[in-house]
């Protein structure tokens, strides 16, 4: 994308070797998003080259994001997205597949080509807190403040967020988190183990340096491969899962030995 189509979904991109850093930029409203920013991360994504191994999703001004722009909403908004208040004239399946778009960025977080980190300072809110579920790992400050807002808004978490939270902290403490719209704080978050790093705000870069070394030390294969096995087995049965990794292996074995072969010059 280019630096003026970046601006315009109101993002930062920074590729720095085998990172790629997203900051959602749009602090004057807390990052809050709108479907240009959605169409935005999903195009960052698939235009990633295959020398990005992490993906660091972030936001500008000392916050993650506050959710969906309510302004949207708003019956009588006319920029660009328009009012999602109009969306209630088309039918059923349109509205349907109107959301299976808003969806794309968030479900290509759980993409194997890389491990995705979501860095959460400040509040993750509805949406926001959505982006940050579906990264892989999240870092967060022990003083941020995490919501699943919508069902105070009527509303259900639709941008993919409730798959990786029953995964993350089981299905009561997901309903709990969900239906009573309250604030998990970062403490909170690694003690439920929806956090896997909670540092005093003023660490959370040294601790994003520190699990990104940890992440690209070793075989960009092995990982990528390792990642799809431990997503795929919640699906699967325990004998195919123990196929699965049979042929993973076969297929490491295969890299491996081509790398050292005296022809690849290992
Ligand atoms: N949409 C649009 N603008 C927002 C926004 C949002 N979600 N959140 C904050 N802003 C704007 C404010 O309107 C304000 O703009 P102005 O300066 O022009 O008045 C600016 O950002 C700063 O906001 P605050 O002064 O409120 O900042 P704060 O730091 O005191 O509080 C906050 C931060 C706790 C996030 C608070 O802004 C807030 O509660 N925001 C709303 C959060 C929310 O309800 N989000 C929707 C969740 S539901 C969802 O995302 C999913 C879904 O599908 C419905």
């Amino acid at each position: 994308m280019t630096p003026d189509q970046l601006a315009h979904a109101d993002l930062r991109l920074d590729v720095d070797g085998a990172v790629a850093t997203i900051t959602l930029d749009r602090p004057e409203a807390r990052n809050a998003q709108r479907p240009r920013m959605w169409a935005g991360i999903a195009q960052v994504l698939e235009e990633l080259g295959p020398e990005v191994r992490v993906v660091v999703l972030r936001g500008a001004g000392g916050t993650f994001s506050a959710g969906l722009d309510l302004g949207l909403l708003d019956p009588g908004r006319t920029d660009e997205e328009g009012s999602f208040v109009a969306t209630l004239a088309l039918d059923d399946q349109a509205i349907i597949d109107q959301i299976d778009v808003y969806q794309r960025p968030f479900a290509l977080l759980t993409d194997p080509r890389f491990i995705t980190i979501a860095v959460v300072e400040g509040h993750a809110i509805g949406a926001g807190f959505q982006l940050a579920l579906c990264c892989d790992l999240r870092i967060v400050a022990e003083d941020a403040r995490l919501c699943m807002k919508e069902s105070a808004l009527g509303l259900v978490p639709d941008l993919v967020g409730t798959k990786p939270l029953v995964a993350a902290v089981g299905y009561a403490r997901a309903l709990e988190i969900c239906a009573s719209a309250r604030i998990v704080t970062g403490a909170e978050a690694g003690e439920i183990g929806l956090a896997q790093v909670v540092v005093p705000a003023a660490d959370l870069d040294g601790a994003l340096s520190a699990t990104v070394d940890a992440l690209t030390a070793h075989p960009h294969g092995a990982v990528t491969a390792t990642k799809r096995l431990l997503q795929d087995a919640p699906a699967r049965t325990i004998e195919e899962q123990r196929l699965a990794e049979r042929t993973a292996q076969v297929a490491r074995f295969r890299e491996l030995a081509a790398a050292f072969s005296p022809a690849a010059g290992g």
